[in-house]
This record gives structure tokens, sequence and C-alpha cells, in this order.
């Protein structure tokens, strides 16, 4: 029988994350952000780097002081000041984390500590850099008991450096110990093979968690991630929505969403309440003004749409032939069915009897044709869009004129003029006219052509949904005798709504 790990979720989306180009938070919307990655349930909050600026410090004291479920972590450098700041930050945090550490790859050491106080030759200050790791490990362990320590550029390493600085520093006390891959370098498999590497040749490893970190600078931060946890890393790093430097970390929701979805894979678990995604993508987005991609796995706003006919269809017959989670397990409301010209009938029906519209087979086809003329001119049909159409070509009165046929015309130096076609009683009679606007020269045109005249006592237009390829919607109050009706008219072009608006109301008139 298969038995399920947990992985331990570590978010760092108030570090990692909000080192994302151009972004900053303050600690008012940090501490926001903390109480709901609580609410999230995550394990670990790496809450921000306090001896980066005084103001993420103050972040760091007050997360600490406030958030009690999660772990509070904090960021060094393997440098004595970075940790003792961590240290005060960290004061009066119920479960406080160090998390410091040092470059391990070529490129990182030879790169970042080019000066000969860190040895002469590479082989010089690899030795110097493990030393540094251990001094910090236990100067982070005289201030916390639990530490993790971060392997800078782990992807880029040399597997038996590492394995070496891994063991010496849990030896000096890391609880975790973090393989990141930094920039984003490393494929699934060979992520996976490093992390099974680590398992298998780190003599002392059993006596901490392994964690990814990953990077998603070719797009594989998440599926590294699920391969790290495959072969052994019990704790993922990442951020709410992937953010977080140059193309950012591994988005959270997906890893968590992919263990869960996929656990007949996986065969691990973790304790977030994924219902809170949602929230918790949407808080990030409008704190830090990074909107998420409508297509954005999980949370996107498309992320449980559906748009073309073969879809839409089978969808609606049965919702597993199109969809692999509940839009409510990551807290968004529902499934959308968006109506498109690829929708079909099938999804146009089932929404009109959502919007409680029961029609026949001979009533669709005409509403379709609607339909379609409007969602070729936008890029979706909305529900106001579509009442429009239906009460526009399933009027509730009896049809005595509709309009076939309308042309007009005016400008600044042409008298406004319109021709309309019009079916009175079964027979289509054509009549031109002029007015004193185009408006006007269409009703006059109307009145010709049908005999019927009556008084406009309003007219009045208005957009039925936003946009330059909007409906608009005339609604006319007309007067004959001593009947007063509305007759309303919609369309993507005003002067045809207004002439559907009169016919309408003439229609009313009887
Ligand atoms: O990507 C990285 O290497 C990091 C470390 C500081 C953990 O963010
Ligand atoms: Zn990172």
């Amino acid at each position: 029988m298969k038995t399920t790990s947990k992985i331990a979720v570590f978010d760092t989306t108030l570090r990692d994350g909000e080192q994302a180009a151009g972004t900053r938070l303050g600690s008012r919307d940090k501490i926001t952000l903390a109480r709901q990655l609580a609410r999230l349930r995550v394990d670990i909050i790496e809450a921000g780097f306090p001896a980066s600026s005084p103001e993420d410090f103050d972040a760091v004291r007050k997360i600490a002081l406030e958030i009690e479920g999660p772990t509070i972590c904090a960021l060094s450098r393997a440098v004595a000041s970075d940790i003792e700041a961590c240290g005060r930050a960290l004061e009066n945090a119920k479960r406080p984390r160090i998390h410091t550490g040092i470059g391990v790859s070529d490129i990182h050491i030879m790169g970042k500590f080019k000066d000969d106080k860190y040895g002469k030759t590479l082989a010089e200050k690899k030795v110097k850099m493990i030393d540094q790791a251990v001094e910090a490990v236990k100067l982070a362990r005289s201030y916390v008991d639990d530490v993790q320590f971060y392997a800078e550029d782990a992807g880029r390493s040399e597997p038996l450096y590492l394995y070496e600085m891994l063991k010496a520093v849990i030896d000096a006390g890391a609880t975790v110990v973090n393989i990141p891959d930094t920039t984003g370098y490393a494929v699934p498999e060979q992520y996976g093979a490093l992390i099974r590497g680590i398992c298998e040749n780190v003599p002392n490893i059993a006596r901490a968690t392994i964690s990814v970190h990953c990077h998603n600078d070719l797009g594989l931060a998440v599926a590294n991630s699920l391969a790290g946890i495959l072969n052994g890393a019990r704790q993922v790093e990442g951020t709410i929505n992937g953010i977080g430097e140059r193309a950012g970390n591994a988005a959270l929701e997906e890893v968590v969403m992919g263990i869960r979805t996929r656990a007949d894979y996986y065969t691990v678990d973790t304790d977030i309440e994924p219902r809170e995604f949602y929230r918790t993508s949407r808080m990030v987005a409008d704190m830090l003004g990074m909107p998420v991609p409508a297509n954005k796995a999980i949370i996107g706003t498309s992320a449980f749409a559906h748009s073309s006919g073969i879809h839409v269809d089978g969808f609606l017959k049965d919702r597993q032939t199109y969809e692999i989670m509940l839009p409510q397990d990551v807290g968004m409301l529902e499934s959308k069915v968006v109506l498109t010209a690829r929708t079909g009938r099938a999804g146009l029906r089932s929404r009109l009897e959502k919007l409680g519209y029961e029609i026949s087979k001979q009533e669709l086809d005409s509403v379709y044709q609607r339909f379609l003329a409007v969602a070729d001119k936008k890029q979706e049909v909305l529900d106001e869009d579509l009442v429009a159409i239906v009460h526009d070509e399933l009027p509730p009165v009896q049809q005595s004129y509709k309009l076939e046929y309308l042309h007009s015309y005016s400008g600044t130096s042409a008298i406004p003029t319109a021709t309309v076609r019009v079916l009175v009683k079964g027979k289509s009679i054509e009549g031109a006219s002029t007015g004193d606007g185009q408006v006007d020269a269409v009703y006059k045109a109307i009145e010709k052509v049908t005999g019927a005249s009556a008084k406009l006592l309003r007219y009045e237009i208005r957009g039925v949904t936003g946009g330059a390829e909007a409906q608009g919607e005339v609604t006319v109050h007309l007067e004959a005798g001593n009947l007063r009706v509305m007759g309303r008219g919609v369309s993507t072009d005003i002067i045809e709504a207004s002439a559907k608006a009169y016919v309408d109301g003439l229609n009313r008139l009887g």
C-alpha cells in the first residue's frame, strides 16, 4: 500500500516574490498578505530580508509578532550582521526560522567572491565557502532552533561539492537544506536526479528536510519542483501567481493543485486550504500591480471557461469531459461558458435557460442568427447582450410590421435621408424620406410605408454593454389617440436600433 507523505509549503511571495522587477510592498501590505497566507495554511512564510532595509526589518518584526499558525522565516546572507538582524526581527515569533546560505556553483563562487580574502584559486575559495556557511549556520542556531540553509545556484553546481557543503551545514545544525535552481537552468529529469543524488550521497541527510526552490527562466519552475518532490524533497518553495525575480518562481497554486489533482501519481499531500487560492491570488495581483493573465493555470479568469462548440457541448453533458478540477476547489465561483461566435446552439440554449428563457427550436434559430451577428463584432457576448437580443427577436406582441432593410445617410452638407423596407402584414413595402436628422428621416420613411403614425414623446439611447462594439439599445415612448406605449430596439448600429424601436412601438399600438 502506498503511503502519503506531507510536503511542507514554504511561501516566499513576501521575499523572493517581492523581488519582481518594479514591485515593492510596504509593511502594511505585507502584514495583510501574511494574514491571508496564514488562512491559506502555508507551513512557512518567508517574511523578508531584515538586513536589506529598515522597512523590511519592521515588516518581518510585525509579522513575527502577529501571525501565529505558520513558521515565520527571515532571509540572510552567510554574514554575521544579516543573521543578527534576522535574530532580532524574529524575536517575538512563536516558530522562528532563519534562512541563510551561500553560492555553491563555480560561476557564483568565482563571480561573487573574487577577492583574494576568499582564497586565490577556485579550490581554496570552495573550502572557504564551506567554512563561512558552517559559521553562518552555527550563528543562526544561536538565535533559533530552526535554521534553513540555501545552496545558491545549486542547479548549476558540481554535485560532489554540493554534497560536501550539505553534509557540513547539517552537521553545523541546519534543519532544512534548500536546493535552489537560482537561474531556472535545470530541466525536470536533471533536477529530480540532483535531489535523488543528495538523498543517496549526503550521509547525514536524514537529519534535515530537503527543500526545492525553482525559478522559471525556462518556464520549468513547477515541473522542476514536482520532479524534486518525486525524488525525495519534502518542502517546496514558491510564490503566489509565480511572481519573483526575472521570470519568477514556481507558482504555489500550480504545484499544490498538481499534487492534489494527481495524488494518484505523486502520493504526497499538503495542509494547504486551496479554496483560499483565488482570493490570495487577487490580493497579490492588486497589491503588487501585477495582473494575472486570463489563461494562467488554476486562477486565471479563463482557467474554467469553455467557449468552443465541441467543448461547451461536452462540458454541459458532463463537466469531467473538459475539467480536471472544480473551480470551487480553488475558491472561484463556478465554471463559465464564454459565449463567442464558436459557442454553438447547445451552449446558447443552455445560457438562455439559465437566464429563464424556454424557447422553441425555431425561436432558437432566429436568436442564434442574431447572436452570431453580435458575436462576430464582439469578443464575448454577455448576458445583457443576450437578453437584449431575445427581447428584440422574440417580441411579446403581434408583429404587424417587421423591419427588413434600412439605409440612411447624413452629413454636414447633406439632407438626412432614409430608405426602409418593412414587412407590412406579410407584404414587403419600400419607401424613402428626408428628415431633420437621420432618426427623423428613418421614422418618416417608416410612417410612409406602414401608413401608421404616432407622436414621439421620448427617445432614449444607452449602451447595453461596454466597449466600442457594444450594442446600443433605443427606447421610444409613443402616443396615438389615448394609447401610450414603449418600444425597444437593439443593434450595434444605433440608427438601426432606433428604427427597430419605432417599429416595435407601432406594433404595440396595434
Ligand atoms: O533563488 C535563490 O537562490 C534564492 C535564495 C536566496 C534562496 O532565492
Ligand atoms: Zn529565489
